[in-house]
């Protein structure tokens, strides 16, 4: 069953990259994955490039992806059916997304891939970047580019020109994906502008629209849990308590550790007074998200572990056992927090300004586990302590992570 959205059929999808070097593919296929994981969908990049540097070694000249080199040709195409022979055979082994990001500028390359991919009864999208913003060109290749395995030792004006060579012969081979292709996605700009052709389908469809919010400036995530709670004092799990006294301080302490850091964040807290309490004295204007509340303990909301241990063993054995997937009764498990916390998600992509997100353990681990691409099943375990913020800076294909304990402690 697709944990993605509950349904008894499995989806089988191969997501074909479009582009010329330099468009971004490789981070749009690999925010695709990560969200697709995260969702619970059995997902992997196929990077092409990879396989040529496993195979004939990263430092390739331009000339080597010139279309009338007829060895770099065969080469190039060795590599690309290796790549795609390891795909299909991921596919027959459980695979539900593969994407296979490569550039598949020619339509000969792409109907090649299209008539295996279709024979091995998978459904197939391409999803073709186009780039016209120059700046944006540059910096992917200033920021990513050079930091290849490709142009390791090699002095950075050299291997600009050589990789701009390289992306100028991709240009006079290139063929933009044409409507009768089949279905396609093409991103124009990094998300300015998005077509949509013969998209159906649930997974294809909320696919567009992940990519429509998409960009690539990059902004800190900040994520903290509220201050300690009267319940957190007493072991309480649930509720709608306040802070407690050294809940408040490490509120005080938050803010002024944003106002020394210069960012003025957006901030988001969930519609429960403990986040509302702790966001306060940052001054700042805040949204609530009822979809960042704490998981809903259902009968045991309000209860001590240890009531729950003695007054509800089977139900505290079976949480043990399989945290993920264990539902408190008439409560949630943390996959159903995961799947509420989707619009959150869709949102921190679209936004480009700093967040501070203030919320609850359970919460911020399925969202730290999105942001720094972690299995559902690690989510119920991944440490979040009270009083300590977790920034992330996006770095070039994910997140680099610092945690700031902050006084006071919780007691
Ligand atoms: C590469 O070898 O770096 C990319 C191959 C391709 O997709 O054209």
């Amino acid at each position: 069953m697709s944990a993605l959205d509950g349904r008894a059929q499995t989806v089988r999808i191969a997501l074909v990259m479009v582009g010329l070097p330099a468009r971004g593919k490789t981070h749009m296929a690999r925010r695709v994955a990560r969200y697709l994981r995260w969702l619970g969908v059995r997902t992997r990049v196929f990077n092409v490039g990879n396989y040529r540097r496993q195979e004939i070694g990263s430092h390739q000249p331009a000339a080597f992806f010139d279309p009338d080199n007829p060895e770099g040709k065969a080469a190039r195409r060795r590599m690309a059916m290796r790549a795609l022979d390891d795909m299909l055979e991921w596919f027959a082994s459980g695979g539900e997304v593969g994407l296979y990001d490569a550039t598949n500028t020619t339509r000969a390359r792409r109907e090649t891939i299209a008539a295996r991919v279709r024979a091995h009864g998978l459904e197939i999208v391409f999803v073709e970047s186009v780039c016209e913003d120059e700046r944006v060109i540059e910096s992917n290749i200033r920021q990513t580019k050079l930091h290849m395995p490709d142009y390791a030792g090699v002095a950075s004006d050299a291997a600009v020109a050589d990789f701009r060579a390289r992306i100028a012969h991709y240009e006079r081979a290139y063929e933009p994906v044409q409507e009768d292709e089949g279905s396609f996605v093409r991103v124009i700009d990094v998300g300015r502008k998005l077509v949509a052709h013969r998209i159906q389908g649930y997974l294809p469809s909320r696919l567009v629209y992940f990519l429509m919010n998409l960009h690539v400036e990059p902004r800190s995530i900040w994520l903290t849990r509220h201050g300690q709670s009267t319940f957190n004092v007493e072991d309480r799990v649930g509720g709608d308590p306040p802070l407690s006294p050294a809940g408040r301080a490490f509120a005080a302490s938050l803010a002024a550790h944003v106002r020394a850091s210069g960012v003025t964040p957006r901030v988001w807290t969930s519609t429960l007074a403990r986040t509302r309490e702790t966001a306060a004295p940052l001054g700042l204007p805040s949204e609530e998200w009822r979809a960042l509340d704490e998981i809903d303990a259902g009968d045991c909301d309000e209860l001590t572990y240890a009531d729950i241990r003695s007054r509800m063993p089977a139900e505290h054995a079976a949480r043990r056992d399989n945290k993920l997937t264990y539902r408190y009764p008439r409560g949630e498990s943390y996959l159903d927090v995961i799947r509420r916390l989707e619009p959150v998600i869709l949102e921190l992509e679209r936004e480009r300004r700093p967040v501070l997100v203030i919320a609850h353990q359970a919460v911020l681990r399925a969202l730290y586990a999105y942001l720094m691409d972690r299995a559902p099943d690690e989510v119920p375990y991944l440490p979040v302590p009270l009083h300590t913020v977790i920034e992330l800076t996006p770095i070039t294909y994910g997140c680099e992570e610092r945690r700031v304990p902050l006084e006071p402690g919780p007691a």
